[in-house]
Protein backbone atom coordinates (compact mmCIF):
# COMPACT_ATOMS: atom_id res chain seq x y z
CA UNK A 1 0.00 0.00 0.00
CA UNK A 2 1.38 3.46 -0.71
CA UNK A 3 0.59 6.32 2.28
CA UNK A 4 0.52 9.54 1.76
CA UNK A 5 0.75 11.87 5.53
CA UNK A 6 -0.37 15.56 5.43
CA UNK A 7 1.65 17.65 7.07
CA UNK A 8 5.43 18.75 8.82
CA UNK A 9 5.15 18.44 12.59
CA UNK A 10 5.90 15.72 15.47
CA UNK A 11 2.26 14.34 14.81
CA UNK A 12 3.02 13.66 11.29
CA UNK A 13 6.32 11.73 11.76
CA UNK A 14 4.99 9.54 14.96
CA UNK A 15 1.65 8.83 12.35
CA UNK A 16 4.19 8.31 9.22
CA UNK A 17 6.02 5.60 11.40
CA UNK A 18 3.18 4.02 13.48
CA UNK A 19 1.86 3.39 9.39
CA UNK A 20 5.07 2.70 8.32
CA UNK A 21 5.33 -0.55 10.83
CA UNK A 22 2.74 -2.50 9.37
CA UNK A 23 4.31 -4.59 6.25
CA UNK A 24 1.57 -3.78 4.14
CA UNK A 25 2.83 -0.63 3.59
CA UNK A 26 5.31 -0.64 0.64
CA UNK A 27 5.59 3.04 0.39
CA UNK A 28 5.20 6.36 3.27
CA UNK A 29 5.06 9.59 1.59
CA UNK A 30 4.23 12.81 3.30
CA UNK A 31 3.47 16.44 1.82
CA UNK A 32 5.81 18.70 2.93
CA UNK A 33 7.31 16.33 5.73
CA UNK A 34 10.04 16.86 7.86
CA UNK A 35 13.66 14.83 8.07
CA UNK A 36 12.78 12.75 10.31
CA UNK A 37 9.57 11.50 8.16
CA UNK A 38 12.52 11.48 5.19
CA UNK A 39 14.32 8.78 7.31
CA UNK A 40 11.53 6.63 6.55
CA UNK A 41 9.42 7.79 3.42
CA UNK A 42 9.55 10.12 1.01
CA UNK A 43 8.95 13.79 1.84
CA UNK A 44 7.65 15.73 -1.45
CA UNK A 45 7.65 19.60 -1.04
CA UNK A 46 3.85 20.34 -1.36
CA UNK A 47 2.45 22.68 1.39
CA UNK A 48 -0.15 21.17 3.67
CA UNK A 49 -2.68 23.73 1.83
CA UNK A 50 -2.09 23.17 -1.19
CA UNK A 51 -4.79 20.55 -2.15
CA UNK A 52 -5.75 20.63 -5.65
CA UNK A 53 -1.48 19.76 -6.15
CA UNK A 54 -1.78 16.85 -3.39
CA UNK A 55 -4.76 15.19 -4.76
CA UNK A 56 -3.10 15.47 -8.55
CA UNK A 57 -0.09 13.86 -7.11
CA UNK A 58 -2.18 11.20 -4.93
CA UNK A 59 -4.12 10.10 -7.95
CA UNK A 60 -0.73 10.35 -10.21
CA UNK A 61 1.25 8.48 -7.70
CA UNK A 62 -1.82 5.63 -7.35
CA UNK A 63 -1.83 6.39 -2.87
CA UNK A 64 -4.02 3.89 -1.60
CA UNK A 65 -4.43 6.07 1.68
CA UNK A 66 -4.13 9.73 2.11
CA UNK A 67 -4.03 10.57 6.08
CA UNK A 68 -4.23 14.43 7.27
CA UNK A 69 -2.51 15.51 10.21
CA UNK A 70 -3.04 19.14 10.91
CA UNK A 71 -6.37 20.69 11.46
CA UNK A 72 -6.30 23.89 8.35
CA UNK A 73 -6.07 21.63 5.38
CA UNK A 74 -9.12 19.57 6.84
CA UNK A 75 -11.04 22.93 7.35
CA UNK A 76 -10.21 24.15 4.10
CA UNK A 77 -12.18 20.85 2.63
CA UNK A 78 -9.45 18.51 1.30
CA UNK A 79 -11.33 15.66 2.37
CA UNK A 80 -14.15 16.70 0.17
CA UNK A 81 -11.55 17.04 -3.16
CA UNK A 82 -10.45 13.49 -2.28
CA UNK A 83 -13.16 12.06 -1.81
CA UNK A 84 -14.58 13.75 -5.37
CA UNK A 85 -12.05 11.80 -6.80
CA UNK A 86 -12.54 8.92 -5.28
CA UNK A 87 -9.24 9.21 -3.45
CA UNK A 88 -9.56 6.88 -0.04
CA UNK A 89 -8.45 9.31 2.86
CA UNK A 90 -8.27 9.15 6.50
CA UNK A 91 -10.23 12.78 8.13
CA UNK A 92 -13.96 14.58 7.82
CA UNK A 93 -14.95 16.82 5.80
CA UNK A 94 -15.19 20.13 5.65
CA UNK A 95 -18.87 20.30 7.05
CA UNK A 96 -17.97 17.81 9.82
CA UNK A 97 -14.74 19.79 10.77
CA UNK A 98 -16.47 22.52 11.80
CA UNK A 99 -16.87 20.89 15.29
CA UNK A 100 -13.33 22.21 15.33
CA UNK A 101 -13.11 25.22 12.96
CA UNK A 102 -15.65 26.94 14.35
CA UNK A 103 -16.34 26.96 17.83
CA UNK A 104 -19.86 28.53 17.75
CA UNK A 105 -20.91 25.64 15.61
CA UNK A 106 -19.53 23.30 17.95
CA UNK A 107 -21.12 25.16 21.28
CA UNK A 108 -24.35 25.61 19.50
CA UNK A 109 -24.41 21.94 18.80
CA UNK A 110 -23.88 21.04 22.51
CA UNK A 111 -26.44 23.71 23.70
CA UNK A 112 -29.12 21.71 21.08
CA UNK A 113 -27.97 18.62 22.03
CA UNK A 114 -27.56 18.96 26.03
CA UNK A 115 -24.22 18.07 25.87
CA UNK A 116 -22.33 19.28 28.95
CA UNK A 117 -20.27 22.37 27.99
CA UNK A 118 -19.21 25.59 29.85
CA UNK A 119 -22.29 28.71 29.38
CA UNK A 120 -21.44 30.40 26.36
CA UNK A 121 -22.18 33.55 24.13
CA UNK A 122 -21.14 34.44 20.81
CA UNK A 123 -20.44 38.32 19.61
CA UNK A 124 -19.47 39.81 16.53
CA UNK A 125 -20.12 43.26 17.84
CA UNK A 126 -17.62 44.17 20.23
CA UNK A 127 -19.07 46.96 22.19
CA UNK A 128 -21.56 44.23 22.98
CA UNK A 129 -19.31 41.96 24.01
CA UNK A 130 -17.58 44.62 26.23
CA UNK A 131 -20.74 45.52 27.64
CA UNK A 132 -21.69 41.67 28.17
CA UNK A 133 -18.24 41.49 30.22
CA UNK A 134 -20.14 43.14 33.44
CA UNK A 135 -23.04 40.66 32.87
CA UNK A 136 -20.65 37.50 33.02
CA UNK A 137 -18.60 38.23 35.59
CA UNK A 138 -14.72 37.70 35.69
CA UNK A 139 -12.98 35.83 35.02
CA UNK A 140 -13.65 35.79 32.01
CA UNK A 141 -12.56 32.98 28.96
CA UNK A 142 -12.39 34.72 25.75
CA UNK A 143 -12.07 32.75 22.17
CA UNK A 144 -11.41 33.54 18.96
CA UNK A 145 -14.52 31.56 16.86
CA UNK A 146 -12.33 30.25 13.32
CA UNK A 147 -9.20 28.62 13.61
CA UNK A 148 -6.10 30.32 15.38
CA UNK A 149 -3.18 27.99 15.65
CA UNK A 150 -3.84 27.58 19.15
CA UNK A 151 -3.48 31.27 19.68
CA UNK A 152 -7.01 31.84 20.34
CA UNK A 153 -8.13 31.89 23.36
CA UNK A 154 -7.74 34.12 26.65
CA UNK A 155 -8.32 33.11 29.79
CA UNK A 156 -8.29 36.25 32.24
CA UNK A 157 -9.32 38.53 35.63
CA UNK A 158 -7.97 41.57 33.88
CA UNK A 159 -10.96 43.28 32.46
CA UNK A 160 -8.47 45.49 30.49
CA UNK A 161 -6.91 42.32 29.05
CA UNK A 162 -10.40 40.84 28.32
CA UNK A 163 -11.21 43.84 26.15
CA UNK A 164 -7.73 43.81 24.17
CA UNK A 165 -8.70 40.05 23.28
CA UNK A 166 -11.90 41.14 22.56
CA UNK A 167 -10.77 43.63 20.24
CA UNK A 168 -8.06 41.31 19.06
CA UNK A 169 -10.01 38.41 18.11
CA UNK A 170 -13.14 40.24 16.65
CA UNK A 171 -10.29 41.61 13.80
CA UNK A 172 -9.59 38.06 13.17
CA UNK A 173 -11.86 36.22 10.45
CA UNK A 174 -14.56 35.01 11.00
CA UNK A 175 -15.26 38.40 12.90
CA UNK A 176 -16.93 36.68 15.73
CA UNK A 177 -15.92 34.88 19.27
CA UNK A 178 -17.23 32.94 21.51
CA UNK A 179 -17.07 34.47 25.63
CA UNK A 180 -17.25 31.25 27.98
CA UNK A 181 -17.48 30.88 31.35
CA UNK A 182 -14.73 30.15 33.40
CA UNK A 183 -14.83 26.60 34.93
CA UNK A 184 -11.78 26.07 37.70
CA UNK A 185 -10.65 22.32 37.25
CA UNK A 186 -8.56 20.47 35.98
CA UNK A 187 -8.22 18.97 31.84
CA UNK A 188 -7.44 15.93 29.92
CA UNK A 189 -7.97 15.05 26.41
CA UNK A 190 -9.64 11.83 25.07
CA UNK A 191 -9.20 10.76 21.37
CA UNK A 192 -11.74 8.52 19.49
CA UNK A 193 -12.38 7.71 16.43
CA UNK A 194 -15.33 7.44 14.33
CA UNK A 195 -16.71 5.71 11.71
CA UNK A 196 -20.37 4.43 10.26
CA UNK A 197 -22.09 6.74 12.98
CA UNK A 198 -19.97 4.88 15.81
CA UNK A 199 -17.21 5.88 17.68
CA UNK A 200 -14.84 4.19 19.71
CA UNK A 201 -12.18 5.03 21.85
CA UNK A 202 -8.52 4.69 20.50
CA UNK A 203 -6.50 5.13 23.69
CA UNK A 204 -6.26 6.35 27.15
CA UNK A 205 -6.97 9.87 28.08
CA UNK A 206 -3.92 12.07 27.99
CA UNK A 207 -3.19 15.14 30.10
CA UNK A 208 -1.07 17.75 28.46
CA UNK A 209 1.16 20.47 29.57
CA UNK A 210 0.29 23.92 27.75
CA UNK A 211 3.16 26.80 29.44
CA UNK A 212 6.42 26.44 28.85
CA UNK A 213 8.10 26.18 32.43
CA UNK A 214 7.96 23.60 35.17
CA UNK A 215 4.99 23.98 37.56
CA UNK A 216 2.67 25.43 34.47
CA UNK A 217 4.59 28.91 35.22
CA UNK A 218 4.96 31.26 31.84
CA UNK A 219 3.67 31.52 28.07
CA UNK A 220 1.20 29.31 26.81
CA UNK A 221 2.74 27.23 24.30
CA UNK A 222 1.46 24.14 21.20
CA UNK A 223 2.30 21.43 24.37
CA UNK A 224 4.91 21.14 25.97
CA UNK A 225 4.46 17.19 26.51
CA UNK A 226 1.63 14.82 27.52
CA UNK A 227 1.32 11.46 29.23
CA UNK A 228 -1.29 8.88 29.43
CA UNK A 229 -2.93 7.19 32.06
CA UNK A 230 -3.63 9.82 33.96
CA UNK A 231 -4.88 8.97 37.44
CA UNK A 232 -7.90 11.70 37.82
CA UNK A 233 -9.65 9.84 34.96
CA UNK A 234 -11.06 7.22 36.44
CA UNK A 235 -14.07 4.37 35.22
CA UNK A 236 -16.69 6.74 35.94
CA UNK A 237 -15.33 9.79 34.33
CA UNK A 238 -14.74 8.06 30.70
CA UNK A 239 -17.77 6.25 31.31
CA UNK A 240 -19.84 9.83 31.48
CA UNK A 241 -17.38 11.15 28.95
CA UNK A 242 -18.87 8.23 26.56
CA UNK A 243 -22.83 8.76 27.35
CA UNK A 244 -22.64 12.35 27.61
CA UNK A 245 -20.15 14.17 25.35
CA UNK A 246 -19.04 11.04 22.83
CA UNK A 247 -22.01 9.44 21.71
CA UNK A 248 -24.33 12.44 21.86
CA UNK A 249 -21.77 14.38 20.06
CA UNK A 250 -21.51 11.84 17.06
CA UNK A 251 -25.25 11.06 16.66
CA UNK A 252 -25.52 15.18 16.65
CA UNK A 253 -23.54 15.67 13.72
CA UNK A 254 -25.58 12.61 12.18
CA UNK A 255 -28.96 14.42 12.83
CA UNK A 256 -27.47 17.84 11.41
CA UNK A 257 -26.53 15.77 8.31
CA UNK A 258 -22.65 16.40 8.77
CA UNK A 259 -21.46 12.95 10.08
CA UNK A 260 -18.36 12.90 11.45
CA UNK A 261 -15.28 10.62 9.98
CA UNK A 262 -12.07 10.20 11.60
CA UNK A 263 -10.42 11.45 14.63
CA UNK A 264 -12.34 13.13 17.13
CA UNK A 265 -10.40 14.88 20.07
CA UNK A 266 -12.77 15.58 22.97
CA UNK A 267 -10.58 18.17 25.38
CA UNK A 268 -12.52 17.80 28.64
CA UNK A 269 -12.75 19.80 31.47
CA UNK A 270 -13.59 18.46 35.15
CA UNK A 271 -14.40 20.99 37.97
CA UNK A 272 -12.53 20.22 40.97
CA UNK A 273 -14.71 18.28 43.71
CA UNK A 274 -17.22 17.09 40.79
CA UNK A 275 -16.83 13.86 38.33
CA UNK A 276 -18.67 15.59 36.08
CA UNK A 277 -17.32 16.36 32.76
CA UNK A 278 -17.60 19.40 30.31
CA UNK A 279 -16.65 19.59 26.99
CA UNK A 280 -14.14 22.58 26.21
CA UNK A 281 -13.47 22.22 22.76
CA UNK A 282 -13.43 19.25 20.10
CA UNK A 283 -10.79 18.83 17.74
CA UNK A 284 -11.13 17.31 14.10
CA UNK A 285 -7.57 15.20 14.17
CA UNK A 286 -5.50 13.99 16.54
CA UNK A 287 -3.52 16.33 19.16
CA UNK A 288 -0.55 17.02 19.05
CA UNK A 289 1.65 15.94 21.02
CA UNK A 290 -1.10 12.57 22.01
CA UNK A 291 -0.58 11.43 18.66
CA UNK A 292 2.89 10.61 18.95
CA UNK A 293 2.08 8.88 22.87
CA UNK A 294 -0.71 6.83 21.05
CA UNK A 295 1.78 5.87 18.17
CA UNK A 296 4.19 4.84 20.51
CA UNK A 297 1.29 2.75 22.40
CA UNK A 298 -0.49 0.82 20.00
CA UNK A 299 0.65 -2.64 19.24
CA UNK A 300 1.62 -3.31 15.14
CA UNK A 301 0.70 0.20 13.68
CA UNK A 302 -2.55 1.96 13.10
CA UNK A 303 -2.96 1.44 9.20
CA UNK A 304 -5.49 -1.40 9.48
CA UNK A 305 -7.51 0.93 11.71
CA UNK A 306 -7.20 3.90 9.38
CA UNK A 307 -8.12 2.41 6.46
CA UNK A 308 -11.00 0.94 7.91
CA UNK A 309 -12.10 4.15 9.41
CA UNK A 310 -11.12 5.64 5.92
CA UNK A 311 -13.62 3.20 4.36
CA UNK A 312 -16.56 4.67 7.29
CA UNK A 313 -16.45 0.76 8.51
CA UNK A 314 -19.22 -0.05 10.90
CA UNK A 315 -17.10 -2.62 12.72
CA UNK A 316 -13.66 -1.19 12.29
CA UNK A 317 -11.18 -3.35 14.47
CA UNK A 318 -9.51 -1.90 17.24
CA UNK A 319 -5.34 -2.02 17.75
CA UNK A 320 -4.18 -3.17 20.84
CA UNK A 321 -1.84 -1.20 23.07
CA UNK A 322 1.21 -2.86 24.06
CA UNK A 323 2.00 -0.88 26.82
CA UNK A 324 -0.08 0.65 29.46
CA UNK A 325 1.43 4.27 30.04
CA UNK A 326 3.24 6.58 27.52
CA UNK A 327 5.17 9.47 27.85
CA UNK A 328 6.02 12.45 25.77
CA UNK A 329 8.76 15.72 26.51
CA UNK A 330 9.00 18.20 23.66
CA UNK A 331 12.35 19.73 23.40
CA UNK A 332 11.79 23.34 22.07
CA UNK A 333 14.43 26.07 20.85
CA UNK A 334 15.68 28.40 22.21
CA UNK A 335 13.19 31.80 22.88
CA UNK A 336 10.39 29.09 22.22
CA UNK A 337 7.18 30.21 22.64
CA UNK A 338 8.29 34.05 21.94
CA UNK A 339 10.86 33.97 19.31
CA UNK A 340 12.23 30.51 18.50
CA UNK A 341 15.24 30.31 17.51
CA UNK A 342 16.04 28.35 13.86
CA UNK A 343 19.29 27.14 12.22
CA UNK A 344 20.58 25.62 15.67
CA UNK A 345 22.80 22.08 14.59
CA UNK A 346 21.32 19.18 16.50
CA UNK A 347 23.20 16.22 17.43
CA UNK A 348 21.57 13.27 18.07
CA UNK A 349 22.79 9.55 19.16
CA UNK A 350 20.65 6.56 18.18
CA UNK A 351 18.38 6.05 20.68
CA UNK A 352 19.08 2.22 22.03
CA UNK A 353 16.21 2.01 24.55
CA UNK A 354 13.34 -0.17 22.60
CA UNK A 355 10.63 1.68 24.31
CA UNK A 356 11.92 5.24 23.45
CA UNK A 357 11.40 6.96 20.30
CA UNK A 358 12.47 9.84 18.72
CA UNK A 359 10.04 12.25 16.16
CA UNK A 360 11.08 15.36 14.32
CA UNK A 361 8.80 18.12 14.40
CA UNK A 362 10.16 21.31 14.02
CA UNK A 363 13.68 20.07 12.40
CA UNK A 364 15.20 20.86 8.96
CA UNK A 365 18.53 20.17 6.32
CA UNK A 366 21.01 22.96 6.14
CA UNK A 367 22.46 23.63 3.17
CA UNK A 368 25.35 22.26 5.04
CA UNK A 369 23.37 19.26 4.98
CA UNK A 370 23.59 19.72 8.67
CA UNK A 371 20.40 18.88 10.88
CA UNK A 372 19.05 21.88 12.74
CA UNK A 373 16.69 23.69 14.67
CA UNK A 374 13.34 24.91 12.29
CA UNK A 375 10.34 26.09 14.96
CA UNK A 376 9.60 26.28 18.52
CA UNK A 377 8.57 22.77 18.69
CA UNK A 378 12.13 20.90 17.81
CA UNK A 379 11.75 16.98 18.41
CA UNK A 380 9.40 14.55 20.60
CA UNK A 381 11.21 11.88 23.29
CA UNK A 382 8.07 9.44 23.83
CA UNK A 383 8.87 6.56 25.89
CA UNK A 384 6.15 4.00 26.65
CA UNK A 385 5.99 1.73 30.24
CA UNK A 386 4.26 -0.38 32.64
CA UNK A 387 3.89 2.86 34.41
CA UNK A 388 3.87 6.58 33.77
CA UNK A 389 6.89 6.85 36.33
CA UNK A 390 8.73 4.52 34.48
CA UNK A 391 8.02 5.51 31.18
CA UNK A 392 8.98 9.62 32.03
CA UNK A 393 12.13 8.36 33.79
CA UNK A 394 13.26 6.70 30.26
CA UNK A 395 12.02 9.42 28.68
CA UNK A 396 14.41 12.20 30.43
CA UNK A 397 17.15 9.41 30.16
CA UNK A 398 17.17 9.38 26.65
CA UNK A 399 16.74 12.92 26.80
CA UNK A 400 19.87 13.36 28.02
CA UNK A 401 21.91 10.62 26.18
CA UNK A 402 20.83 10.83 22.53
CA UNK A 403 19.83 14.54 22.25
CA UNK A 404 21.79 17.97 22.02
CA UNK A 405 21.57 21.42 20.83
CA UNK A 406 22.24 25.20 21.56
CA UNK A 407 19.81 26.87 24.29
CA UNK A 408 17.41 23.21 24.08
CA UNK A 409 14.62 23.72 26.43
CA UNK A 410 12.26 21.29 28.35
CA UNK A 411 9.95 20.91 31.29
CA UNK A 412 11.46 18.33 33.87
CA UNK A 413 7.58 17.98 35.22
CA UNK A 414 5.48 15.65 32.60
CA UNK A 415 4.03 13.33 33.93
CA UNK A 416 4.64 13.78 37.65
CA UNK A 417 1.54 13.69 38.70
CA UNK A 418 0.98 17.45 38.87
CA UNK A 419 -2.78 18.30 38.15
CA UNK A 420 -3.37 20.41 35.06
CA UNK A 421 -5.59 23.65 36.04
CA UNK A 422 -6.90 26.39 33.86
CA UNK A 423 -4.29 29.21 34.52
CA UNK A 424 -5.82 32.63 34.91
CA UNK A 425 -3.08 34.30 32.46
CA UNK A 426 -3.48 35.12 28.77
CA UNK A 427 -2.84 31.83 25.98
CA UNK A 428 -0.54 32.81 23.56
CA UNK A 429 1.12 29.79 21.37
N1 LIG B 1 -2.64 18.96 22.19
C1 LIG B 1 -3.72 19.76 21.84
C2 LIG B 1 -3.94 19.96 20.40
O1 LIG B 1 -3.37 19.31 19.56
O2 LIG B 1 -4.75 20.82 20.03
Amino acid sequence: MKILIIGSGGREHALAWTLSRDSRATKIYAAPGNPGIAEIGTCVPINASNIEEIASFALREHIDLTVVGPEAPLGAGIVDTFRKQKLPIFGPDKSAARIETSKSFAKDLCSRYKIPTPRWETFTDAAVAKRALDRMGPPWVVKADGLASGKGTTVTSERREAETAIQRELEREPRRIVIEEFIDGWEASFTATVSGGRAQWLAPAFQDYKPIFDGDVGPNTGGMGVYAPVLMVTEAIVDKVRRKILDPSVEAMAKENVPFQGVLYLNIIVKHGTEDPRLLEFNARFGDPEAQGIAALVKGGLLTHMREIAENSKRPSLPECASSASVVVVLASKGYPTTPSTGDRITIRKVSQGNVVLFHAGTAIASTGELVTAGGRVLNIVATGPDVESARKDAYSAIGSSVQFPGMQYRRDIGSGQLRRRKLEQIQT
